[in-house]
Parts: structure tokens; C-alpha cells; sequence
């Protein structure tokens, strides 16, 4: 059977999502979201299946945005096209260069964020001014993008993401993403010529210097412009979700301090707020999913926010809590598509920033005069967090 969730609308979602999904987890686990023009895959179970079987739910959809917005990723492709990609990017993400290498290059970023952040004195925004330009300069150092500044990476990639969300087809919209289409093909074309003569640690040296015969530069270019629209804003929601949810929760704040439980403040926040909420799958034939029967075709959100908060799997899913049972999350996705990036925002977040920043400010609270916001489904993360200190 196949259920239409008519009456759940955008405006709705993206104000707080986590009720609209508890009914249909409970209701209809997979039903169709005509405002969304998708069918929404609400459970844990679910989710699973759709990441553990791409043979039938396929990354790469028809009509994408994404595509459109970026060029053609590996992040909507399919094994083995995707594989290919993926390889290309070697060792650069990978635990032991975050270690050796990144995590020294976000120690500095830090310094320099925290010490702008600071001076800008109490009843700053912990998002706008802290998290957001700490996530972009580690980015930027990570790719390589020596010919610009972490205000190019914020831009390229809110105007890009913009674009991949552009479902009104607004022109104004669309030729901002244009625009920064075109700015990361040139700084691309200059560091290409730069990067033969003079390697160093970064993704898009070892791109042009160890890259793989089968991908084309097209591809290396949709890559790296999926990798700066999905390398910064879940950082930044990640960081800024945990301070808030650690300075709502006086008692766990303290635990985690005295016990150093960084990482599974981290871990907890992604799980009661994915910074990606939802992701999109197609179907390739027809097929039955939470008691729903799919046709060829079908366009999917797969929604990790909802399968976070399946209380067929996590106890009391709407509470924050870092003592909870270690049960895997879905906040970075599953099968092919894990995230390639996991390691890169856990040392960022929970290794450096967290621990630095309630050391450093022992006093921080949020700003008793101007509320902290969230808002997103597609992305969730905070829109406003005014913190004193
Ligand atoms: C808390 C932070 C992050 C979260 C929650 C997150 C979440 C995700 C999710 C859910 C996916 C899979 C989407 C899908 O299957 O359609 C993904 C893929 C990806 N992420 Fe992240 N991400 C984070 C940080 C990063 C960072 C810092 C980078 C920077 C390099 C990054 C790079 C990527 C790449 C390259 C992919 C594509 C992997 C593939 O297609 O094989 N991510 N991420």
C-alpha cells in the first residue's frame, strides 16, 4: 500500500521536523511527502536497507539538483563509477594524515578563530563568528585552495548548496551558484599549473600529482565542489549544536568537562541532530519498503534526522544525552557513500574545538537577551547562537 502525507508542508519541516517524523515512523514509515516530492524513509531499519542495497536505491538521480548545481560527484553515482572517485582521493581524509597533519593545521585555525571570536566580545554568535569560519579555514587547508580565503569558501559553498535546494527554480539563486561554479574552475585551473610544480599534503595536490588515469577532470572538478558544499556547514552545525545542547544541559556540561567526554558529546549531537538530515535515493525497479510498495523510479528521502530519533533503537530518542547506550548513528550515512570526511569534523569538533573553547571560556552561557535558533531539515544545524562569557 501506498500512503500520501499531503498535508506536511515545507515551512513545517524546516521549523521542527522531529514531530512530523515521529508520527510517520509511527504511523507511516514510508509514505509520500508531495510538498517535498519525495517518499520520506523515516525508520532506522529502513534507512539501513536503502544504504546497504544501492543495486535498488541508487545515488544517482535523475533530474538532480546536485548535479546541476556541482557537476556530476561521486556522491551521485554508483559502484563501480563511484568507487573510481573515491579511490582518487587516496589517503588525504584518512585517520592517520587528520593525525599527522590536519589536526596540527586546525590547532592553529583554532587560535586564530578563537582570538577574533573573543574579540568581539560577549553576545557574539558562536555560529557566524566562531564556528562557521573555523570549519572553512580547515577546509581550505585540507583541499589546498592556497589562491583563496576561507570568505571564498563560505561563499562557493552556501551558493552552491543554495543551487542544490534551488526546487523553485529561482533564476537570482541559480546564477549566484553559476557564478561560484566558475570561480572554483578558475582558482582550480591556476593550482593545477601551481600544484605540478609544487606538491604539498593537500587534496588537490595529490589529486593532480597522484591522480588515476580513469577520472577525467571533470570529474575531479564535481568532486572537490561537492566535497566545499559538504565539508563546511556540517562541522560548523555539529560544533554549534553540541555548545548549545552542552550549555542547555548544565549537569552533563560538567560530567563531560571532568570527564573529558568530548567525543561522545559529538557523537550524541549528530545523533539527536543530523547536520544532513536527509539524503535522496532513486529507485531502479520496483520494490516494498516499510510495508510500502515502490515504483520503478521512485524518488526517496532517506531521512538519517528521523532514523537518529527511532525509538525502536535509541531509549527516549528526543532527549540529548551523552551517557546513553553507544548504539551506531546514521548522522554520516551508511555503504558506499560513508562519509569521507568522518575523521576530518570529529577532530575539528570534538578533539579541538570543544574541549579548547569551555576551557578557554569557563564562564560560557548563552545570551539571556536574544534567543538561540535552529531551523532545517535537509540540513539542520543553528541559525543564531548568541553566547556571553
Ligand atoms: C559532522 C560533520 C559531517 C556530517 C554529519 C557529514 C555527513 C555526511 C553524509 C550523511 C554523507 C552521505 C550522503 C549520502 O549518502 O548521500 C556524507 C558524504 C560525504 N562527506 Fe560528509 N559529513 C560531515 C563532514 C564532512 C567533512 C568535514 C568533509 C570534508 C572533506 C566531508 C566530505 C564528504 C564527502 C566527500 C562525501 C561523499 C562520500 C561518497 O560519496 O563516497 N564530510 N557526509
Amino acid at each position: 500500500m501506498t500512503t500520501t502525507s499531503a498535508e506536511i508542508t515545507l515551512e513545517e519541516l524546516s521549523r521542527d521536523p522531529f514531530p512530523v517524523c515521529a508520527r510517520l515512523r509511527r504511523e507511516h514509515p514510508v509514505s509520500y511527502v508531495p510538498a517535498a516530492g519525495r517518499y520520506f524513509v523515516t525508520r532506522y531499519r529502513d534507512v539501513r536497507t536503502v544504504d546497504d542495497d544501492p543495486d535498488t536505491f541508487s545515488a544517482n538521480e535523475t533530474g538532480s539538483l546536485m548535479k546541476r548545481a556541482m557537476g556530476h560527484s561521486m556522491l551521485r553515482m554508483d559502484d563501480p563509477e563511484h568507487a573510481v572517485q573515491r579511490r582518487s582521493y587516496g589517503n588525504v581524509l584518512k585517520p592517520k594524515a587528520v593525525k599527522q597533519i590536519w589536526s596540527h593545521r586546525f590547532a592553529e585555525n583554532f587560535e586564530r578563530f578563537f582570538a577574533e571570536f573573543t574579540a568581539k566580545g560577549p553576545g557574539a554568535c558562536l555560529v557566524r563568528d566562531f564556528a562557521a569560519p573555523y570549519a572553512a579555514e580547515n577546509l581550505r587547508a585540507v583541499l589546498g585552495f592556497r589562491n583563496a580565503d576561507h570568505t571564498d569558501l563560505l561563499r562557493w559553498s552556501q551558493t552552491m548548496i543554495d543551487g542544490t535546494g534551488n526546487y523553485a527554480d529561482d533564476a537570482r539563486i541559480w546564477a549566484l551558484a553559476r557564478r561560484s561554479y566558475e570561480e572554483v574552475d578558475a582558482a582550480l585551473d591556476e593550482l593545477i599549473t601551481e600544484f605540478r610544480r609544487t606538491g604539498d599534503e593537500s587534496l588537490i595536490s595529490h589529486l593532480v600529482n597522484a591522480g588515476s588515469p580513469e577520472v577525467r577532470i571533470e570529474d575531479t572538478r564535481a568532486n572537490l565542489k561537492m566535497t566545499i558544499g559538504g565539508g563546511i556547514n556540517e562541522p560548523r552545525d555539529a560544533l554549534s549544536t553540541t555548545v548549545w545542547a552542552l550549555l542547555e544541559r548544565p549537569g552533563q556540561l560538567a560530567a563531560v568537562r571532568e570527564q573529558g567526554l568530548w567525543r561522545e558529546a559529538f557523537e550524541e549531537s549528530v545523533r539527536w541532530a543530523a547536520p544532513i538530515g536527509m539524503y535522496p535515493r532513486q529507485t531502479t525497479r520496483e520494490v516494498e519498503l516499510g510495508g510500502t510498495r515502490l515504483p520503478s523510479g521512485a524518488k526517496l528521502g532517506v531521512l538519517a534526522l528521523s532514523a537518529n530519533r527511532d525509538e525502536e533503537v535509541f531509549e527516549r530518542p528526543d532527549e540529548y544525552d551523552v551517557f546513553r547506550p553507544k548504539t551506531p548513528h546514521l548522522a554520516f550515512g551508511g555503504g558506499a557513500h560513508f562519509c569521507a570526511g568522518a575523521w576530518l569534523a570529529r577532530t575539528q569538533v570534538a578533539e579541538i574545538a570543544l574541549p579548547r573553547l569551555f576551557e578557554r571560556l569557563p564562564g560560557l552561557r548563552l545570551d539571556p537577551d536574544r534567543p538561540a535558533r535552529a531551523a532545517g531539515w535537509v540540513f539542520r544545524g543553528m541559525t543564531a547562537l548568541p553566547v556571553r562569557w
